[in-house]
């Protein structure tokens, strides 16, 4: 953490946690065992991210796609849910992190939805960080629905076709209120995106690594910032504009 430059620290960071199941299957335990101890990962990073000034946090909690897995794990992924937000509240209350959610919430079982809405009540005030879990989200779903948003609007004459803009996109996506992450994080050493925030992540840096989700842990978080600072971010520009920019 003293190695971080406190002036470069990502506004935003996503994170893709992967690799429960095979945390799990390397101790000789079921998928589930992954997933209980993925939470003590959640709860390191949540607290890791606030410590830095991380302003925004989004973590790819289950997928649209999740929700082909076997039955039984589905379910223990949702009583883990409701379990984890149940008992978690009121330290990240006490810490100031203000909880909310994107994704397809409706489709969440009615218990899940609940506590969850619960806690994205209590939070609400909080001025610290923002967790945001996405939930039964992916970003083609996303992007279809904020596409029929702006059709809408352009059915009923209230929207030019030539008058659409990124902003007009940006703004009918779950994620309209937050600024787009930095960067992004995937454990496990997979090299994919996985239908995950698309069009926000235009110019995220990515950072891999090989670490299963639950031995992902604060000096690993630490590790991705250092290398997202080492990184120059161009957005397109050449190297020379950047350092002239910095003068
Ligand atoms: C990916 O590992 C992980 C998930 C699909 C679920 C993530 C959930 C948690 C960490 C626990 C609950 C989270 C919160 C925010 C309370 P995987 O199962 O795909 O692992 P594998 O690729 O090794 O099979």
């Amino acid at each position: 953490m003293n190695l971080l430059n406190k002036d470069k620290i990502p506004q935003h960071i996503a994170i893709i946690m992967d690799g429960n199941g095979r945390w799990a299957k390397q101790q000789g335990e079921d998928r589930i065992f992954g997933h209980h101890e993925g939470v003590n990962s959640v709860r390191e990073i949540v607290e890791a991210a606030g410590e830095v000034g991380v302003k925004y946090l989004t973590l790819y909690a289950f997928s649209t796609e999740n929700w082909n897995r076997p039955k039984e794990e589905v379910d223990a992924l949702m009583e883990l849910l409701v379990a984890t937000i149940s008992m978690e509240t009121p330290q990240l209350h006490k810490n100031g992190v203000k909880l909310e959610a994107i994704g397809d919430l409706k489709s969440l079982p009615v218990g899940c939805f609940n506590e969850l809405q619960e806690s994205i009540n209590t939070t609400k005030d909080n001025k610290g960080l923002t967790l945001i879990l996405a939930l039964s989200y992916s970003s083609k779903w996303e992007i279809i629905n904020g596409v029929k948003e702006i059709a809408e609007q352009v059915a009923s004459g209230k929207l030019k076709p030539n008058d659409i803009t990124e902003e007009t996109i940006s703004s009918h996506l779950c994620t309209a209120k937050y600024p787009d992450p930095e960067l992004m994080i995937r454990t496990s050493g997979e090299h994919r995106i996985s239908n995950f925030l698309l069009w926000q992540l235009a110019y995220a840096e990515f950072y891999f690594t090989d670490t299963l989700w639950p031995d992902f842990r604060k000096k690993e978080f630490y590790d991705a910032i250092n290398a997202y600072q080492s990184r120059e971010r161009r957005f397109g520009k050449t190297s020379e504009q950047i350092s002239e920019k910095a003068k």
